[in-house]
C-alpha cells in the first residue's frame, strides 16, 4: 500500500442526511482514499459506492459502512434507558440481533453501539442512550447488546460490528452539560466507568470510539492512558478505535494542539485508529511521517487494525448487500412483534394506588389526554436510526385497538403541548375526564429533549404539563399517569398526587400497544428503574451507590450530610418498580460464613409470589464491605434475576460472589479483596424496606 492508500484506509467521511453517500464519494473511493462511511445505508445505494472500491480501485479494499442503529434500524425499539429498565439481558441481546439482521440487510457493516456510559446524571441528555447509573447491569447489558450486533462471528449476513462508546467518562460531564470536561480519580473511573467497557471487549467487541470530553486534563481522543495503557495494554483489545465526529479536530478547541498536524500527530499516537469526519490525518499524515513526529509503525498498526476487523466482517469474500433480501428482513411482522413485547418488559410501574390498574377492559370510558397520547414522532426517541413516524402505533391507537368500538367511550383531547404557555385546550381536556370512568394522561418530554446535545437544567415536566395532570386530578376520576421521556424526571407532586404513574420512556414503533398491554393488564409490568429518579433537579448527581459519609444523613441532626428544604433520600431508588401482584422474599442463606480472599460464597433466597396474579419480579443483591483500607459504597449491585412466577408459586434463586464482585482499587490501584466483614442485602430494589440482610467475613 502506497502511504495515500494507508491514511485513505484511517478515514471516515459521512453521508447525506438521506442516507445516501456524497458525490465526491465516488471519486475519493477509487483512487483509495476513503475507508470508511458513516449514515450511507440502503443496499442499492451501499452498493453502488461498493462496487467502485472492488471493481474501479488499485486495491479492491471493500468500503466499511457505519451506522448509529442504537435501538433499532427500521424496527425501532424502546430507547436503551428503557430496554435496561427490563433488567433482562435476553430481551436486550434479541433486540440488538433483530437491529443488526435489518442493519446488515441493508447494507451496513457497523453500528455505532452499544452506548455503554455510566450516567449519573440526570440533566445529561444522553442518560437516554444507555444502561443507567450502574456498572453491573451496565456491564450485564452491555454484554448482551454486544452478542446480540455481533452474534459469534459477525462476518454472517444478520449481524454487525459493534462498537463500545464513548471511551471514556463522557457520562460524567459536569454539570451533566454535553460535551463538558469530566475529572474524577482513577478509582472512580476504574470501579464506576470502565466496567461496562471492559465487559464489551469481553464479549468480542470490534470496536471503540473515543470521545468528546476532556479526562482529567487529557481528551480522551488523545488519551494514551486510556487508548492505549488501559485498552490495550490491559485489555488486549485488538480492534481499531474510530473518533467520535471531529474529535481530532476537536483537538484544537480543547486547547491540547496548537494546529490541525499536532492534533492528528496526539490522536494517532495516542492510540486513534480511524478519523470520523474531520481529514487530519490525511492531511498531514505525510508531514508527519517525514518529520518522525509519527512512526510508520504507528501508521502500518492502525491500518491493520482496520483491514483485519474489515477481513473479519468478511468483506473481502462478500462486499455487497443481497438486495432482495433487505426487503424480507427489514420491518417484518416478526420483529414488530418482539418490539412490542420489549417494549412492554420495559415498562416500570412507578405507583399504584387503589389498583388503579390494570384498567378493565370492560370499563365503559377512558379519556386518554395529554401532548403525548396521540404523538408518533416522538415515540421513536432520540436517533431513531431509519425509523419512520408513520410505523408508530400511538397510546391513544393502542388503546383505541385494545377492545372494539363499540363496547366503550374513548374520548381524546390533547390538553396543551409538550412545552409552551397555552392552557387553551385545558377545558376540552376536563370536559372529556369529567364525562369519563378513567383518566389517561400523557405526559413528559419531546425526543429532542434528551439525546446529543440535548441537556437540561430542569428536570420538571416541560410547559403546562403539570398544571394539566392537576386540571384532571381535581376533577375527582382517577388519573393513571403514563410518562414519556429520556430521563428521570422530578415528579414529586404526581408521586404524592396520582393514583397510577407508569414509566414507559420512549418505546418505539409499538409504544401504543405496548402500553395498553400493559394498562389493561394483559402484560403485568416487571420493569425496574436503571436509574434515580431524584426529588428536585438540585440533588444531581444522585445515584444508588454512594459513599456514606463520614456524617451520613440523620433526620435528627442538623449536622449531617443532607438538605435543608427537602429529604437527602430519592424520590424513587434505583431498582425500583411494582407490579400487579405481590412477591415476598424469604430465606435467605449464605454458603459460609468465614471464607478466604480467593474464596466464594453462594447466597441463595426465596422469592414467592404472594398475589393473586402471575407476575415477574427482579430480585436484586447487594454487598457492602464494611470497613476497608479505602472507602467503599454504601452498597453495590452485584446479582439480579428476573424471574416469572405465576400466583402461589416460589423459587429459590442463587447468586455466587467471589473476588470478582468483592474486591476493589486499594489505594495502590491494586485490584484486592481485604479482610472483614461483608453485608449482603437482597430486595426488590435499592431501598427495599423489607429487604433481607446477612453478612460474612473474608479471612486474612
Ligand atoms: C456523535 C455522537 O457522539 C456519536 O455517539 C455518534 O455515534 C456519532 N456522532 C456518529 O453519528
Amino acid at each position: 500500500m502506497t502511504l495515500e492508500e494507508k491514511l485513505g484506509q484511517l478515514q471516515q467521511f459521512d453521508g447525506e442526511a438521506s442516507g445516501n453517500y456524497r458525490p465526491e464519494h465516488r471519486d475519493l473511493v477509487r483512487k483509495g482514499l476513503l475507508g470508511s462511511t458513516l449514515n450511507v445505508r440502503g443496499a442499492q445505494r451501499t452498493n453502488e459506492l461498493q462496487r467502485i472500491a472492488v471493481e474501479e480501485s488499485r486495491l479492491k479494499i471493500p468500503v466499511l459502512f457505519g451506522f448509529d442503529v442504537i435501538h433499532g434500524y427500521r424496527t425501532i425499539f424502546p430507547v436503551p434507558l428503557g430496554e435496561a429498565s427490563s433488567w433482562d439481558p435476553a430481551v436486550a441481546e434479541r433486540s440488538a440481533s433483530i437491529a443488526a439482521a435489518e442493519a446488515r440487510a441493508a447494507g451496513v457493516h457497523w453500528t455505532f453501539a452499544p452506548m455503554v456510559d455510566i450516567a449519573r446524571d440526570a440533566r445529561w441528555g444522553r442518560i437516554v442512550e444507555g444502561a443507567g447509573e450502574d456498572p453491573y447491569l451496565g456491564s450485564i447489558m452491555a454484554r448482551a447488546r454486544v452478542r446480540g450486533f455481533q452474534g459469534r462471528d459477525y462476518s454472517a449476513p444478520d449481524k454487525v460490528l459493534a462498537c463500545a462508546k464513548h471511551w471514556v467518562a463522557y457520562g460524567a460531564a459536569e454539570g451533566g452539560r454535553d460535551y463538558n470536561t469530566t475529572d474524577m480519580s482513577e478509582t472512580t473511573l476504574r470501579e464506576i466507568y470502565f466496567p461496562p467497557f471492559k465487559a464489551a471487549v469481553d464479549e468480542g467487541v470490534g470496536t471503540f470510539m473515543s470521545a468528546f470530553n476532556d479526562l482529567n486534563g487529557v481528551p480522551a481522543s488523545a488519551n494514551p492512558f486510556t487508548l492505549t495503557k488501559v485498552l490495550r495494554g490491559e485489555w488486549k483489545f485488538d480492534g481499531f478505535v474510530v473518533s467520535d465526529y471531529t474529535a481530532v479536530q476537536e483537538l484544537m478547541q480543547h486547547g491540547v494542539a496548537a494546529n490541525e498536524e499536532e492534533a492528528a500527530q496526539l490522536a494517532l499516537n495516542a492510540g486513534v485508529d480511524m478519523e470520523m469526519v474531520s481529514r487530519l490525518y490525511n492531511k498531514h499524515g505525510a508531514e508527519l511521517l517525514r518529520t518522525g513526529q509519527v512512526s510508520q509503525t504507528t501508521i502500518d498498526e492502525a491500518v491493520r487494525r482496520i483491514l483485519r476487523i474489515k477481513f473479519r466482517l468478511g468483506l473481502f469474500e462478500r462486499p455487497y448487500a443481497d438486495e432482495s433480501r433487505e426487503r424480507a428482513v427489514v420491518f417484518s411482522a416478526a420483529n414488530v412483534a418482539a418490539a412490542r413485547d420489549t417494549a412492554s418488559r420495559s415498562m416500570v410501574l412507578l405507583k399504584n394506588d387503589g389498583n388503579v390498574l390494570p384498567i378493565s377492559k370492560n370499563i365503559k370510558s377512558i379519556a386518554v389526554i395529554g401532548p403525548l397520547a396521540d404523538d408518533q414522532v416522538d415515540m421513536l426517541g432520540p436517533w431513531n436510526g431509519d425509523g419512520n413516524a408513520a410505523d408508530v402505533v400511538t397510546l391513544l391507537a393502542g388503546i383505541k385497538a385494545k377492545a372494539p368500538p363499540s363496547t366503550k367511550i374513548i374520548r381524546y383531547a390533547k390538553g396543551c403541548d409538550i412545552e409552551g404557555d397555552s392552557t387553551q385546550g385545558f377545558d376540552e381536556a376536563v370536559v372529556a375526564a369529567r364525562a369519563s370512568d378513567v383518566v389517561v394522561v400523557a405526559v413528559g418530554e419531546s425526543a429532542a429533549m434528551s439525546g446529543e446535545a440535548s441537556s437540561r437544567s430542569s428536570l420538571d415536566l416541560p410547559g403546562r404539563q403539570l398544571d394539566l395532570v392537576k386540571a384532571l386530578q381535581a376533577t375527582g376520576k382517577p388519573v393513571v399517569v403514563v410518562l414519556m421521556n429520556g430521563r428521570p424526571l422530578a415528579i414529586s407532586w404526581m408521586a404524592q398526587n396520582s393514583a397510577a404513574i407508569l414509566e414507559t420512556w420512549f418505546a418505539g414503533n409499538q409504544a401504543g400497544n405496548a402500553i395498553a398491554d400493559v394498562l389493561f393488564g394483559d402484560v403485568n409490568p416487571g420493569g425496574k428503574l436503571p436509574v434515580t429518579f431524584p426529588r428536585s433537579v438540585g440533588q444531581e448527581p444522585l445515584y444508588y451507590n454512594h459513599m456514606n459519609t463520614g456524617r451520613p444523613p440523620d433526620p435528627n441532626s442538623k449536622w449531617t450530610s443532607k438538605y435543608l428544604d427537602i429529604p437527602w433520600t430519592p424520590l424513587f431508588p434505583f431498582g425500583y418498580g411494582l407490579s400487579y401482584t405481590q412477591f415476598r422474599l424469604s430465606n435467605l442463606q449464605v454458603s459460609a460464613t468465614r471464607i478466604r480472599p480467593d474464596g466464594r460464597v453462594t447466597v441463595s433466597v426465596e422469592v414467592e409470589n404472594v398475589g393473586v396474579r402471575g407476575g415477574d419480579e427482579v430480585v436484586q443483591l447487594y454487598i457492602r464491605d464494611v470497613a476497608a483500607s479505602v472507602t467503599r459504597p454504601v452498597r453495590e449491585l452485584k446479582g439480579f434475576q428476573r424471574v416469572t412466577l405465576p400466583p402461589g408459586t416460589k423459587r429459590r434463586l442463587e447468586f455466587n460472589l467471589g473476588p470478582e464482585q468483592l474486591g476493589f482499587y486499594n489505594r495502590e490501584m491494586r485490584f484486592v479483596v481485604e479482610p472483614g466483614e461483608f453485608k449482603v442485602m437482597v430486595g426488590n430494589s435499592s431501598a427495599d424496606p423489607h429487604e433481607l440482610v446477612a453478612s460474612f467475613e473474608v479471612q486474612k
